[in-house]
């Protein structure tokens, strides 16, 4: 016997209600491989079992837990190169002579998985843009998963990762081996803050956040419904300078928010600016 199709709804809602995670029927089978090791953590043999437990042990810990072992949190250094170079030719240039005068920067990498957005960010800027050494720039980077945000914390990664878009040249400038992991340097651990946040959790989640310069929102709304991703949006729209920007992922698009965000292609890539934006 394996699961039930009121199994898989019960997981399917568990999983909305925690993250705000779509997960489609045609990958049930997902709820097997990652959540199995869970079960036999739990004491049980099998996720039928599992989910018996689930049903009654409401404690939010267990449920949360259960929604962030259901992320994706597929990732990489320079993901898809081309906003990278974007943000050195037109974006970051732009926001550091809007930001002469206060010299100071806030960019957000919302949904950082491990964080290898946000430490590309910190790599891009020492690279091109070596005034910004004295000057005072955060990259806060956050996520749903405790567990991604711990290995961003770190900022140690294996070779696996450190092989995939990370350019060699960059890869022993920025980063030390150590024995079997390459550990980001000093410099760019010291620009980079990681935090858990919940993305779609109510209004007040966003209220010890910083006006940001600019956001990454890259390759997470598709996780959304449509009513979710138009929230965040707003709360996101609500976080950004009136003069700033929002990068999104290569095949998301801000939809129906159009009184919130005009659009403009550079680079190859779209990025988006708040309305009335001067
Ligand atoms: C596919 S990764 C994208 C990482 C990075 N932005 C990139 O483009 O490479 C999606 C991340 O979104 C996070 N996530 C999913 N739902 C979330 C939510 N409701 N709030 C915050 N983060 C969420 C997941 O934990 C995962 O790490």
């Amino acid at each position: 016997m394996g699961c039930s199709d009121s199994d898989y709804t019960y997981l399917r809602k568990l999983v909305l209600a925690q993250s705000s995670n779509l997960i489609d029927p045609s990958r049930n089978a997902l709820f097997e491989t990652r959540l199995t090791p869970m079960a036999r953590l739990a004491g049980v043999a099998n996720l039928e079992e599992f989910v018996g437990v689930l049903r009654k042990d409401t404690r939010p810990q267990l449920h949360r837990a259960v929604a962030e072992t259901m992320t994706i949190n597929e990732t990489s250094f320079f993901r898809d190169r081309l906003p990278f170079e974007m943000l050195r030719e037109t974006v970051l240039p732009d926001l550091i002579a809007r930001r002469r005068g206060q010299r100071r920067l806030r960019i957000w990498s919302a949904a950082s998985s491990t964080g290898q957005e946000a430490y590309s960010m910190a790599m891009l800027l020492c690279e091109h843009f070596p005034e910004l050494a004295s000057w005072d720039v955060m990259i806060i980077g956050t996520d749903l998963s405790r567990e991604v945000i711990e290995t961003a914390r770190a900022g140690r990664y294996r070779r696996i990762d450190v092989n995939r878009g990370l350019p060699v040249r960059m890869l022993m400038k920025y980063l030390e081996r150590d024995g079997e992991m390459w550990e980001m340097c000093a410099r760019a651990q010291a620009m980079c803050e990681f935090q858990e946040l919940n993305l779609c959790a109510g209004t007040q989640s966003f209220s010890e956040m910083p006006e940001f310069d600019l956001v990454l929102l890259r390759n997470v709304l598709l996780y959304f419904s449509q009513p979710d991703r138009s929230r965040v949006f707003g709360k996101v729209r609500r976080q950004i300078a009136t003069d700033g920007y929002l990068l999104l992922g290569n095949a998301e698009q801000a939809e129906d928010s159009t009184k919130l965000f005009t659009v403009e292609f550079a680079t190859g890539c779209y990025v988006y600016r708040p309305a009335n934006a001067e």
